[in-house]
């Protein structure tokens, strides 16, 4: 009890300018740790069987197909979704809806140190889910099939709306 109350007399006696140079640093310090420690959280077998799965396909996707803007999307994706792990756990994952590829990237975005805003996040889900409606059409309209009439609705609607916004282009 004794040390603890030396160090809080410390800390109470520290000027501020000592308070300034602290700062920065441990900031500087959880920032570089922040996306290490998110990547080695621990995960259930389940999770770890399906992440082994899908990390061990298709490492990129051929988006020579698809409209420009599109394949501009893609580079964000690359680029962004490889500073944890391999590109390959989207590219293979079961995901393939919108209102999953919607939860996700926003569940990526929210993972400490991932430096992704809402601009590079929307492109992201944008390009999933164009890339989903294609390459995994099968998977999609299973699910679809099996959903609700309104969450139905909803992704189709979803789906038709980014093929509108990039097939024109
Ligand atoms: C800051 C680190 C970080 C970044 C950046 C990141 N991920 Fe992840 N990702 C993780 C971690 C940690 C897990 C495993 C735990 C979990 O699912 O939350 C994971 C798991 C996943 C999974 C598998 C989930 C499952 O349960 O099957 C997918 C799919 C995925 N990420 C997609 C993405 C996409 C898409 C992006 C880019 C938008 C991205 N990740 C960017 C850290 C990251």
């Amino acid at each position: 009890m004794q040390k603890r109350n030396d160090f809080l007399t410390k800390i109470n006696h520290m000027n501020q300018k000592h308070i300034w140079i602290l700062l920065p640093l441990i900031t500087l310090a959880c920032v570089s740790v922040g996306p290490r420690f998110a990547a080695g959280e621990e995960l259930d077998d389940a999770t770890k069987a399906r992440i082994a799965k899908a990390e061990a396909g298709a490492q990129t996707v051929d988006v020579s197909h698809y409209p420009k803007e599109i394949q501009e999307n893609y580079q964000i994706f690359s680029e962004k979704c490889t500073q944890c792990h391999k590109l390959s756990r989207p590219i293979n994952s079961d995901y393939a809806l919108p209102s999953e590829w919607e939860r996700y990237v926003k569940r990526m975005m929210h993972k400490p140190g991932s430096g992704i805003d809402s601009d590079s996040g929307k492109k992201i889900y944008e390009f999933l889910v164009y890339d989903s409606s294609i390459r995994k059409k099968s998977l999609v309209d299973a699910k679809l099939e099996k959903a609700s009439p309104d969450e139905r609705k909803s992704d189709e609607d979803k789906i038709k709306e980014i093929h509108q916004k990039y097939d024109s282009k």
